[in-house]
């Protein structure tokens, strides 16, 4: 059986306290689960509640929701990755969408911040994916592929093997409307070959995120492409989280 991932991110949703209130609630309703990996990115402000909050419970880690890739320095609102690990964060989530698409992120500073992740060994969670036109245009495959060579050129087969992948159609993302379990499975498919044209050797882990919820995820899991869920939505209510992360 495969290990399956479950990712909350939080966007600009839940700070210390409601996140402690979550948690008491979520940890109580979702025991640890064999082959089973959870991550919680919370906004930079409620890290280090969610990391205090979940210190004990091996299988569940916590990510920034973005990073700079400098370590330090005059960058005003930014999180630097020994910021966020200080904090209590292990990974970060790379290329959001709406990184890319709202604050303008480009393939090369996704490049910079999977760099300095890894470097500070930690994870990425690299998002890549197509938005509408694309899709109507046949170009899924080729924009991530496109998005997966900006971001993971030249990095070591050892490296390449440390970066978990979401696929992020950012035509799903809040929209009500997921990826079918087919086209998922497609894309992820696909992702599988560029990766593997990068030099990875080994099985990714690939999760898929646009608009997850308790009523789709059995049927996205049954695809065995998907090796699980980022989630946004649907994981901020801590019942229903535990409902999605209890399923596959
Ligand atoms: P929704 O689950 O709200 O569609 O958001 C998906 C997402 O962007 C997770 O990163």
């Amino acid at each position: 059986m495969r290990n399956l991932t479950f990712a909350a991110n939080w966007k600009m949703h839940t700070g210390p306290e409601d996140a402690r209130t979550f948690l008491a609630s979520f940890l109580a309703a979702s025991p640890p689960k064999a082959g089973r990996d959870l991550w919680f990115f919370p906004s930079a402000v409620a890290i280090e509640a969610v990391a205090t909050a979940v210190q004990g419970r091996a299988d569940i880690r916590v990510g920034a929701q973005d990073v700079h890739w400098e370590p330090k320095g005059a960058f005003t609102g930014a999180t630097s990755i020994p910021l966020a690990r200080a904090a209590g964060a292990t990974g970060a989530l790379v290329g959001h969408s709406e990184r890319r698409h709202v604050f303008g992120e480009t393939d090369a500073e996704t490049a910079k911040k999977v760099r300095a992740l890894l470097a500070a060994d930690a994870t990425p969670m690299l998002c890549v994916g197509e938005k509408l036109e694309q899709r109507e245009a046949g170009e899924t495959d080729a924009v991530c592929a496109r998005q997966l060579t900006a971001a993971l050129t030249g990095l070591s087969a050892e490296e390449l093997a440390r970066v978990i992948i979401a696929y992020e159609p950012v035509w799903a993302i809040g929209t009500g409307k997921n990826a079918t379990p087919t086209d998922a499975a497609a894309a992820h498919r696909a992702i599988r070959g560029t990766l593997a044209a990068l030099g990875l050797k080994g099985r990714a882990t690939i999760l898929y995120g646009g608009s997850v919820n308790a009523g789709n995820i059995q049927a996205l899991l049954a695809e065995k492409e998907l090796d699980g869920a980022l989630v946004g939505g649907a994981s901020l209510d801590a019942k229903g989280w535990a409902g999605i992360v209890a399923a596959g």
